[in-house]
């Protein structure tokens, strides 16, 4: 046995007759005190599922981590050939720095910015079937971007915010900002009332099942009940037999045994997956910080309600996703594709929730907050990169000193962390065990929120006792 794993080998023994000993101790505790919930890691369902529900999530996992193939209908033209193949961090649903390019041709004069729809805009498809000729970028195209990929996780939720839940902040902005709704028809409901968007970087889309059947075939090239018809490389879309490279008839998805579509059991898994982890819950002075600097002006920190929907565990649940899901303009950081009500330089206040597992990959619609020397360098270079509405908040920003800014950090990278996860790897491991063990304090106030330790405080009172190791226990779930 080598240094490391004898090492290991005790830490887990320790773990096991720590642990063992507490359930034995503070079995009486708990029976009169509520069990702490414990918040499921990114890429779980939600709590409170029903058996049905639980196996509609895992087909759909299946469906979205699903390689497509050519008998399926994958192309003519893609970007992939998955939907977890961009949506993998840290887990399928999650987002990474995979960038998509679209492209046109900017305003001038009387003229709007041209998508140039008729030579495979505004999205480029950059894969194709061996057969098949390339769309490349057209040469008159002078606004040529990148857009990377969020997660989905908790859009269940996300859906079931009522609309007027999101328009009070533009009818009473907060002071100094101005969103506004993103007021678009869901694809499944052409003629039913339009609806608030609230997902992709401008909200252009308000459903995650309009989004589902948009992305397969923008995406995958997966024509589909909404989105019936392949797209052409340079063209508009043809509907077969017109493009020859690929040979399955539009619409390519259908139903399956069940009577379920493709885009159907995708929308159950995005919309039956819990949302990011947050720890410390509460109580972090950097928390406090990012309300008085104007932060939260947009990345809204109270919670919203959802309304009741055909699910309970989506019902009338609680979630802080910390935005507005509105369009503000960022000037400079505007990215030049306007998209239905959405301009050039707007963008929607993405959620912040489980940003802190987004920050080491890339931050920013086109990722460039990456790359740098640390984490912390990440956030600072993605919130100083705020134009427009959010200039004056970046204001408040830089005048902070180093240690209220490091607060700040803190907090963002609060946002996707699991009690106990000293690793920060979305497990909660016998490592996170060897990490946290020697840091146990006894029952009594030790901490604030702001402690390095105060990740293994689930009850949030101020220690890590034996309280707090009996819901490790429940929390573990191995590396
Ligand atoms: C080539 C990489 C790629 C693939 C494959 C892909 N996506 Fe995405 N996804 C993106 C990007 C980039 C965005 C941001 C789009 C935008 O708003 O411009 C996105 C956005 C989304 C969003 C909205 C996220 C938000 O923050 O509101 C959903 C939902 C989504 N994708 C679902 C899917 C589904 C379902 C599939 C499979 C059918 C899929 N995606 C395949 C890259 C990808
Ligand atoms: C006017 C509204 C507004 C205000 C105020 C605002 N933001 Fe943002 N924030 C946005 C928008 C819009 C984006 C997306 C911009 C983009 O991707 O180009 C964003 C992006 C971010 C991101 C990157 C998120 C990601 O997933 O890439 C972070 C981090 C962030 N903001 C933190 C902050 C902090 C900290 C403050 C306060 C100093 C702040 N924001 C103030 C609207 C706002």
């Amino acid at each position: 046995m080598n240094a490391i794993s004898k090492d290991r080998f005790i830490s887990m023994a320790t773990f096991s007759r720590v642990a063992g000993a507490t359930a034995f101790v503070i079995a009486g505790m708990l029976s009169a005190s509520a069990q702490q919930p414990i918040q499921p890691r990114m890429g779980a369902p939600l709590p409170g599922l029903t058996p049905a529900e639980l196996n509609r999530f895992a087909l759909g996992k299946d469906a979205f981590d699903h390689i497509q193939d050519v008998s399926e209908g994958l192309g003519p033209i893609m970007n992939d050939t998955s939907c977890e193949h961009c949506h993998f961090g840290p887990t399928s649903g999650g987002s990474s720095g995979k960038a998509v390019t679209r492209f046109g041709v900017a305003a001038v004069g009387p003229n709007p910015f041209d998508p140039l729809d008729n030579l495979g805009g505004s999205l480029q498809q950059a894969l194709t079937l061996p057969t098949c000729t390339p769309e490349l970028v057209p040469a008159q195209a002078n606004v040529v971007i990148q857009r990377i990929t969020p997660p989905c996780f908790g859009f269940g939720l996300v859906e079931a915010i009522a609309d007027v839940d999101i328009q009070v902040r533009e009818f009473i902005p907060p002071p100094g900002v101005s969103g506004r709704a993103h007021i678009v028809t869901p694809a499944e409901t052409p003629l039913g009332p339009p609806r608030v968007g609230r997902f992709g970087w401008k909200a252009q889309v308000a459903t995650v099942l309009t989004f589902s059947g948009d992305a397969s075939m923008m995406e995958l090239g997966l024509s589909n009940r909404l989105f019936p018809i392949d797209n052409q490389p340079n063209g508009p879309a043809v509907a077969f037999p017109g493009g020859a490279c690929d040979t399955v008839p539009d619409p390519e998805d259908g139903p399956d045994g069940q009577g379920f579509h493709k885009i159907d059991r995708m929308t159950d898994f995005q919309r039956f997956l819990a949302p990011p982890p947050q720890t410390p819950k509460s109580g972090m002075t950097g928390e406090a910080i990012f309300n008085a600097i104007g932060c939260a002006s947009c990345h809204v920190s109270t919670p919203y309600t959802t309304v009741p929907v055909a699910e309970a565990a989506l019902s009338n649940k609680t979630l802080k996703p910390y935005t507005d899901f509105l369009l503000h303009d960022m000037g400079a950081l505007g990215d030049g594709i306007p998209q239905g009500m959405a301009t050039e330089t707007e963008f929607r206040t993405p959620p912040l929730w489980g940003v802190g597992i987004r920050a080491p990959v890339a931050l920013l619609h086109d990722g460039r907050a990456s790359g740098l020397n640390s984490v912390e360098d990440n956030l600072d270079a993605a919130i100083v990169a705020h134009g427009g509405e959010g200039a004056a908040s970046v204001v408040n920003y830089n005048a902070l000193s180093a240690g209220d800014k490091l607060h700040v950090h803190n907090f963002l990278l609060s946002l996707g962390r699991l009690e106990f996860d000293a690793e920060y790897d979305n497990n909660v491991s016998e490592v996170d065990w060897f990490f946290s063990r020697t840091t146990m304090t006894g029952p009594g106030v030790f901490f604030t929120p702001d402690s390095p330790i105060a990740i293994n405080d689930i009850d949030q009172d101020g220690d890590f006792d034996l309280r707090d190791v009996a819901a490790l226990q429940r929390a573990f779930t191995g590396t």
